[in-house]
């Protein structure tokens, strides 16, 4: 073969490829594109320095990493407003309706995977980034070079952010269950877990052999000059990625609820799950001028899908103790399949649930499941009951240490402080994303350490050596290297996180943040009155936090010493200026980004709002200023250009 030969065939293979993976019609049989790929792996292991990047080659995945690095999207990914019925549709295109008029909606399937941000520059795929918090996510751009659907060069050259879900279909998701069976492995809950479970495997191959598709729904920094999302996304299909299906446009409540019907009917039939309806405004500048709350776009929602319920059968009731030692009753059930989830555990909640719906074991039940959580009981099939069955019976021993329950009516409490159950729960709970946030050690490894005998309390986390962890089987040195900088890395963080952790009750994260920012460290030398007088601080939990305190000072007294918690900055007053306390609104584009000028603006103690009311003290205007100028015009609210409101500070 030569090196233009070479060149060819790689064309040749991607041209089959797309038509197979992006286009879902083959142009060619299995046993040509095999042929044809061995000539090209034979060329390039006799010619190594010249292997293109676009070579199917380079999505096999032999690639295995020590672990992910954290990687910065280059603008955030946002997350969406959920609408549950066809009122709260009603609202959201009230709301909607007065940001901005003469809009239509772009609606679009709400694939149920891992949502994954692409970045490209110069027509190279250089990154690859999970979304994480919406700011930094994990750089796995390894594992998604080997998925087909993803192009590895494109032919817009400026730099893009391209994003989608990354999703399983239904029939690949049966299939790695059922091989994982085979192999006595745990099984996947969901198609989402497993899409997401695949994207993040150390050993590429394992991502490569789970046939992830990729679906694109968006598009984060881009200089593309459509004036419609619709146009936009044409023009992301037709660099080569996947169309998905079900797209259509709308133009007021009628025409979404069709579509929505639609899709609902239909949900069964694709194959992939989809788990709601994606509106989204269709006019770019509309979504420029409306903008986005701390987590959502205001020109997009969500409409969920109905939840599904299937019938099944209780096998078992299993008895969790949690760290407050509160026993909890989980059902599991027959495995039953509800739109493409396997469930074999439901939610009990408690003992006086099990009482009032008199659920028993045998027991055909109906259970319902929606989004994320796990499957409630709705109903006992009393009259399948076959004849014999007896009443459930409380447990009166803890199911863990075996020593008495403490029976509090709705609450049943294991009062063992040294419940193994107990102690394990709440360092996990320490080491979780609201409290310390400590990264790898999840439940699996405090577990080990436990049951290693290495930690009996979080303190002891403290004290761990990496040698001691090189000794645990499965504890490779990049591994254990982590867990330790991990820990080590939890100490100097904010104070509410120290106070969340140490797990009171009735003091969660919002409580834990009122103390920080008011009382800061010094919450340890409070008092009932001063709690008292704190914004959403109740009687009940300033009592416990009392009591904790005067149980456990020592012990917090000691956490402190070796966590050396961050206490906030105070907020600075802002300077007098006349923007102070003012109402104020921004349109049209100026010489910096309308994200600066607000950061600005609320630095001077502005408060920057979306759109332009009675209320609004000031507009400032850029280019192109539209319908919120000559609202503000029509109200008498003042209005100001960029430089004069620069000129006025
Ligand atoms: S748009 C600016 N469109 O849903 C809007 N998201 O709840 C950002 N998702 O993290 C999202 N299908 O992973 C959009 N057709 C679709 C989607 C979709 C699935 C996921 C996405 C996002 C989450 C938001």
């Amino acid at each position: 073969m030569t090196h233009v030969q070479y060149l060819e065939a790689i064309k040749t293979l991607n041209t089959y490829a797309h038509h197979y993976y992006v286009l879902d019609d083959p142009i060619t049989t299995d046993e040509v594109y095999d042929t044809l790929y061995h000539e090209v792996v034979d060329y390039e292991e006799s010619n190594p320095a010249k292997i293109q990047s676009n070579s199917p080659t380079q999505r096999v995945g032999d690639v295995i990493s020590e672990g992910f690095i954290k990687a910065p999207h280059l603008s955030r990914m946002w997350s969406l407003e959920d609408l549950f019925n066809s009122d709260n549709l009603q609202k959201w295109l009230t709301k909607v309706a007065k940001l901005s008029d003469h809009i239509s909606f772009y609606c679009e399937p709400k694939f149920d995977g891992a949502s994954l941000n692409l970045i490209y520059n110069d027509g190279n795929l250089i990154q690859a980034i999970t979304r994480g918090d919406g700011v930094v996510g994990e750089d796995i751009t390894q594992n998604a070079k080997t998925i087909r659907s993803i192009p590895l060069k494109i032919s817009h050259l400026d730099r893009i952010e391209i994003r989608g879900e990354v999703v399983i279909f239904k029939k690949d998701f049966e299939k790695i269950n059922l091989e994982r069976a085979k192999q006595g492995e745990s099984l996947f809950a969901n198609p989402r877990n497993a899409a997401a479970g695949s994207l993040r495997q150390l050993d590429s191959r394992i991502t490569s052999s789970r046939n992830l598709v990729f679906l694109p729904y968006g598009l984060g920094e881009n200089i593309l000059d459509f004036p419609l999302l619709s146009e936009k996304m044409v023009f992301i299909y037709n660099l080569g990625f996947r169309r998905p299906p079900l797209r259509s446009l709308a133009k007021g409540f009628d025409e979404i609820e069709d579509t929505y019907k639609q899709m609902v009917k239909d949900r069964d039939t694709y194959e992939m799950m989809l788990d709601g309806m994606v509106i989204k405004v269709n006019e770019v500048e509309a979504q420029e001028e409306m903008g986005y709350t701390v987590k959502n776009p205001r020109w997009s929602s969500a409409y969920k899908f109905p939840a599904v319920e299937k019938i099944t059968t209780i096998k078992d009731i299993l008895l969790q103790v949690g760290r407050s030692g509160a026993v909890t009753p989980v059902a599991l059930v027959e495995p039953t399949a509800i739109e493409g989830v396997v469930v074999e555990r439901a939610s009990l909640h408690n003992f006086d649930e099990i009482d009032r719906k008199d659920i028993r074991l045998g027991d055909k039940v109906i259970i319902l499941r929606s989004g994320d959580v796990i499957p409630k009981i709705i109903k006992v099939l009393v009259h399948e009951r076959k004849e014999g069955s007896l009443a459930y019976v409380r447990p009166t021993l803890c199911p863990v240490c075996s020593s008495e329950l403490l029976d509090e009516g709705a609450l049943t409490k294991c009062q063992n402080l040294e419940c193994s159950s107990r102690v394990v729960n709440s360092i996990i709970y320490f080491a979780s994303k609201p409290c310390l946030n400590i990264d790898g050690l999840g439940d699996k490894i405090v577990e080990r350490l436990y049951e290693e005998k290495l930690i009996k309390s979080v303190i002891d986390l403290y004290d761990l050596k990496l040698e001691q962890l090189l000794e645990l089987e499965g504890f490779k040195q990049k591994k254990s290297e982590n867990i330790i900088k991990a820990i080590d890395a939890s100490k100097g963080k904010e104070c509410w996180r120290f106070i969340n952790a140490m797990g009171i009750e009735h003091i969660g994260e919002v409580a834990s943040k009122t103390l920080c920012s008011n009382l800061g460290l010094n919450f340890i030398h409070t008092n009932k009155e001063e709690l008292l007088a704190l914004d959403g601080i109740g009687e009940e939990m300033a009592e416990s936090l009392l009591e904790f305190i005067r149980v456990n000072e020592e012990y917090i007294q000691r956490l402190q010493s070796i966590l050396k918690p961050q206490t906030p900055a105070q907020k600075i007053e802002a300077i007098e200026n006349p923007f102070k306390g003012k109402i104020v609104v921004l349109t049209g584009s100026m010489t910096r980004s309308r994200g600066k000028i607000k950061t600005m603006l609320e630095d001077l103690g502005a408060k920057v709002s979306g759109s332009v009311s009675k209320k609004t003290d000031y507009l400032i205007y850029g280019e192109d200023a539209g319908s919120k100028y000559d609202k503000a015009v029509d109200l008498g609210v003042k209005v100001l250009t960029e430089s004069t409101m620069l000129a006025m500070l």
